[in-house]
């Protein structure tokens, strides 16, 4: 079959942030912009000829053209197999797992996460490499690097292959293999969690219900939380993906996943609601008229682990993003297991657990996993609930005030400005790097600061160094209030103000999180001058 070598104008704007190459799609529709990049990332991973690539992606609009330009593109490079989900699809974790199971050279994942999508909205790719996680920031500089060079791309000419049934099919040197999508990821979910016991809380009347978003994880959630695990159909809800989502924003947060909150803080509210993203790797956790933080829900998570299977034995240590709040330290400590504090990205997290060093991890963004692939994982965080709650059966929020009676409550919150010029955003940013030295032994009211830096990480494994991922600024009782620019965002800039009280004695105060932290708000605002360098009275994002 013809290989054609095409002439191609390098693109500037190829720079993969911490989850890959994310941009609306008008931009990715430009001609040669997504053969581009995927030349640039098959020019800098150096695959052995005949390698074993998978590919799968949320099932967003130009999923389905996009899987069909890298098919040939591969064949074109030298590869001799691609494993490709049926119909192009495979959520972020079923992918990381089909690269780990099936020991292949790496993965292409498509999704833009969980920003909305359709022909208005976004899109995005990422290599995975061969431990099932997120390419090192070395490959992904090299493959901008590429990007910003290329003269010319590798494509077969041929008509489309099939991708949505099952099997085999031939395109040039290279075998293309339809996949099911769903069947090694719920396999692995089988031989973690204790799915007879859930199965038999389900049976007894407890009342779940699961929102999909009409996103990637419909499919696996029918699979295994109504098929195997026996929950009625209408505890599933938004279960079809859908090209743009329905409409909506794929974020399961208590903004974007109004629909399920307004069930669970509604009358004749379920015992427990849950809800994942575009790609599915996030995931937010409810109980009847409760919400259970991120951040908690890693803590709690890492206290009870060893009720499920596949942790009984203990964790070999925990981690969590610098933003993230350090409930989790307190499990840790108590456990006697490391805790490490890493940037922002999953990637971080990868190397930990390749090194043995980590069990679980997770980020205060709504993202929660463990050593069993190398993403974070939606439906497992959900499983994970489910079997504590199967073990203790107890209301959620019964289980979370009992966490914070034992360890005491991190009172967090996260407030996103979305949207902002990037020129004010780097401004405010600016603003705060360049005086916060100055802040160290200041009070504002009963705060008191004790330091301040610009986090900077050096990773355990490789001894590479990640520096200013974000100011904290450190109260004498380990409050804290955390700075940083999104890393993820296709529109302007996101800044994000990340704010945490530490309350031993929560059976006495509010439990309304802004109130708690009314005053660290206030600090916030005064460090940073925020109002007054964006003119906004208030964050676009609350969670
Ligand atoms: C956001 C989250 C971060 C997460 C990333 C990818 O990145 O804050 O925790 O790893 O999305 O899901 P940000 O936009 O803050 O750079
Ligand atoms: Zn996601």
């Amino acid at each position: 079959m013809p290989t054609r070598t095409v002439i191609t104008q390098p693109f500037a704007d190829q720079k993969p942030g911490t989850s890959g190459l994310r941009k609306k799609v008008t931009v990715f529709q430009q001609q040669h912009y997504l053969e581009n990049f995927v030349q640039a990332i098959f020019d800098s991973i150096a695959a052995p000829q005949g390698a074993t690539l998978v590919l799968g992606g949320d099932g967003r609009f130009y999923n389905r053209h996009a899987i069909q330009v890298i098919l040939k593109m591969a064949a074109a490079n030298g590869f001799g197999r691609v494993m490709v989900g049926r119909g192009g699809i495979l959520s972020t974790p079923a992918a990381s797992c089909v690269i780990r199971k099936y020991k292949t050279f790496g993965g292409i994942i498509l999704s833009a996460s969980h920003n909305p999508g359709g022909p208005e909205g976004d899109f995005g790719i990422k290599f995975n490499s061969s431990n099932g996680g997120p390419a090192t920031e070395t490959v992904t500089e090299a493959i901008f690097a590429k990007s910003k060079s290329l003269s010319q791309y590798r494509i077969l000419e041929v008509g489309d292959v099939q991708i949505d049934a099952i099997g085999n099919s031939v395109l040039g040197e290279m075998t293309v293999e339809v996949i099911d999508p769903v069947a090694d990821y719920t396999e692995l979910m089988k031989s973690l969690f204790d799915f007879p016991a859930i199965k038999a809380l389900l049976a007894d009347g407890f009342r779940i219900k699961f929102d999909a978003m009409h996103a990637v994880n419909g499919p696996y959630a029918v699979e295994i939380l109504q098929r195997m695990l026996g929950a009625p159909a209408d505890s599933l809800m938004n279960i079809i993906p859908l090209e743009d989502f329905g409409g909506g924003h794929p974020d399961p947060n208590l903004t974007y996943a109004h629909d399920l909150v307004e069930i669970m803080y509604g009358d004749n509210a379920p015992d427990f609601g849950a809800a994942s993203d575009g790609d599915g790797d996030r995931n937010m956790i409810l109980g009847k008229h409760f919400f259970v933080t991120p951040s908690d829900s890693l803590a709690l998570l890492a206290a009870n682990a060893t009720v499920v299977p596949a942790y009984k034995k203990g964790l070999a240590g925990v981690a969590r993003s610098m933003p993230t709040s350090a409930a989790v330290d307190r499990v840790a400590q108590a456990l006697k297991i490391p805790c490490y504090e890493t940037p922002t990205g999953w990637k971080f997290f990868g190397n930990l657990m390749d090194a043995g060093k980590v069990t679980l991890c997770g980020e205060e963004s709504f993202g929660t996993g463990s050593d069993h692939i190398r993403e974070k994982d939606g439906l497992w965080a959900v499983l994970f609930w489910l079997n504590i709650l199967a073990a203790q059966r107890m209301p959620v929020a019964k289980i979370v005030y009992a966490h914070w009676a034992r360890f005491g409550r991190n009172v967090y919150s996260r407030h996103d400005y979305e949207g902002l010029p990037n020129e004010v955003a780097e401004g405010v940013m600016s603003h705060i790097q360049g005086n916060f030295s100055k802040l160290s032994g200041l009070s504002f009211g009963k705060y008191t600061v004790k330091y301040c830096d610009d986090f900077s990480y050096t990773d355990p494994a490789d001894a590479s160094v990640s520096a200013k991922q974000g100011v904290r600024i450190i109260f004498t009782d380990g409050s804290r209030i955390v700075f940083r620019l999104s890393g993820t965002g296709t529109e302007g800039a996101t800044l994000r103000v990340y704010l945490e009280a530490y309350d031993a004695d929560v059976a006495n105060h509010t439990l309304d999180a802004q109130l708690a932290l009314a005053e660290l708000i206030q600090i916030a605002q005064q460090i940073s001058e925020l109002k007054k360098r964006t003119g906004r009275e208030q964050p676009t994002v609350i969670t």
